[in-house]
């Protein structure tokens, strides 16, 4: 559907900044987005109601926890036997991390997709990567709480691993680890990150919200709004945004009634025992790829640096795909092939994860780790030099 700009030069900002709070919301209210954004542009949104979520039924977990060696698993049994709703609100906490990682894939992928990292784009796409990197630090510092088996032997290969860094190594494993084995200091440094980031990273969600308007955002035809027409964000779109994060909801109790135990470790509801290493010890479902790739290279310091780099690479993918406003479209089929293989791979590596690296999961976990890479550090650049008419 075509239509006119709902913002003429920045009128209504202008007017916005100049009458306070109230009339900026309005403002926004009005913003014009491009006119065929499809479901996927809701992503966002839930991430921000799961994000509010996370964050209140964990300050309330806070107040029955405690971060000590001796005291944290009991009193992660009281809040479950105990504390009125103890149960339902840390089964809420344990989900909703489940559910924010997949939306925050899901939200990552389309944006791989639609190209959405493009000019003038960047800083968004950026200010993304870094909520990623600080998501999924939360996510293992809050893992580590309980002071299961799990929590207790995953913060021991974390600590390892990152003590494998050449000459900052063993320092930073002191840091982390407050001692040579995980312990109370472990607990006390975990629990702060675990706390701190998580208003952190409400703080960087304005940002990222922010920098989305003042750039507009991408179009799934990714031709500009001039030509796909502009509709308000208000009511067209924040209309569907509380539609999906309804039915989101939905089967987020779903969830939690009918299979909650789903994403739940059982190993970590036993207390943490140094003396006794559990025969598989794997991270969370969100974190198996890059720990499947950790363990497919046979020195530590090389499955440190390509896991690590699993992640880094999605900083640089502004870079890798310089192709903005070519003329020359990749086909559809194309761009959802390559999508394709990059997820099948990931799924493929974080299979091998759960898995003795050994014989043919080894082979799995490599060929998925090729895989990945190969979408970034091939595909990419090469369809972007296509486009631009660089290549035969
Ligand atoms: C706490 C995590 C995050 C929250 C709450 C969040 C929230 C949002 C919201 C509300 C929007 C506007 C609506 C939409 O496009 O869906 C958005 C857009 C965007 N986000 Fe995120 N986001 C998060 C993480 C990320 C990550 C990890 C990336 C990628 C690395 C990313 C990249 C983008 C991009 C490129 C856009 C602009 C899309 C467009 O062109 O329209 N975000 N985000």
């Amino acid at each position: 559907m075509a239509g006119k700009p709902f913002c003429q030069n920045g009128q209504d900002t202008e007017q916005a900044a100049q009458s306070g709070l109230g009339a900026r919301a309005m403002a926004y209210g009005r913003l014009p987005l491009p006119a065929d954004l499809n479901w996927l542009w809701v992503v966002g949104a839930v991430l921000c109601a799961v994000l509010a979520l996370m964050v209140l039924t964990g300050l309330s977990l806070t107040l029955a926890y405690t971060p000590d060696a001796t005291l944290a698993f009991g009193s992660v049994e009281g809040i479950e036997r105990r504390l009125p709703a103890g149960w339902l609100l840390r089964a809420m906490h344990m989900t909703g991390a489940s559910f924010f990682m997949l939306a925050l894939y899901i939200h990552l992928l389309r944006g791989l997709y639609y190209r959405s990292y493009q000019p003038p784009r960047m800083g968004v796409w950026i200010s993304g990567c870094v909520l990623l990197v600080m998501a999924m630090v939360t996510a293992f510092a809050g893992y580590v709480l309980p002071w299961g088996q799990m929590s207790y032997w995953g913060a021991d290969v974390a600590g390892k691993a990152v003590g494998a860094l050449p000459l900052i190594g063993g320092w930073l494993e002191g840091v982390f680890l407050g001692g040579d084995t995980p312990g109370t200091p472990t607990l006390h440094r975990m629990f702060a990150l675990h706390f701190g980031l998580a208003f952190l990273i409400m703080a960087m969600v304005v940002g990222h919200i922010t920098a989305v308007h003042a750039r507009g955002s991408s179009s799934p035809s990714g031709r500009p709004i001039t030509q796909t027409g502009a509709l308000p964000f208000h009511p067209y779109f924040t209309v569907r945004d509380m539609l999906a994060t309804v039915l989101v909801a939905l089967g987020f109790v779903a969830v939690l009634c009918f299979w909650p135990d789903i994403i739940v470790e059982s190993a970590n509801y036993r207390p943490a025992n140094p003396l006794h290493t559990p025969a598989d010890i794997e991270p969370e479902w969100y974190f198996l790829p890059f720990y499947g790739m950790m363990q497919a290279v046979p020195f530590k310091l090389g499955g440190l640096l390509l896991s690590g780099g699993a992640v880094a690479v999605l900083f640089a993918v502004p870079w890798l795909d310089r192709a903005a406003g070519s003329l020359r479209p990749v086909p559809t089929m194309v761009k959802a092939g390559a999508l394709f293989l990059l997820v099948v791979s990931a799924v493929a590596t974080a299979c091998a994860g759960l898995h003795h690296m050994q014989g043919g999961w080894l082979l799995v976990a490599r060929l998925g780790m090729v895989g990945y890479y190969a979408y970034f550090v091939l595909y990419l650049p090469f369809c972007s030099r296509w486009q631009q008419g660089k290549t035969a």
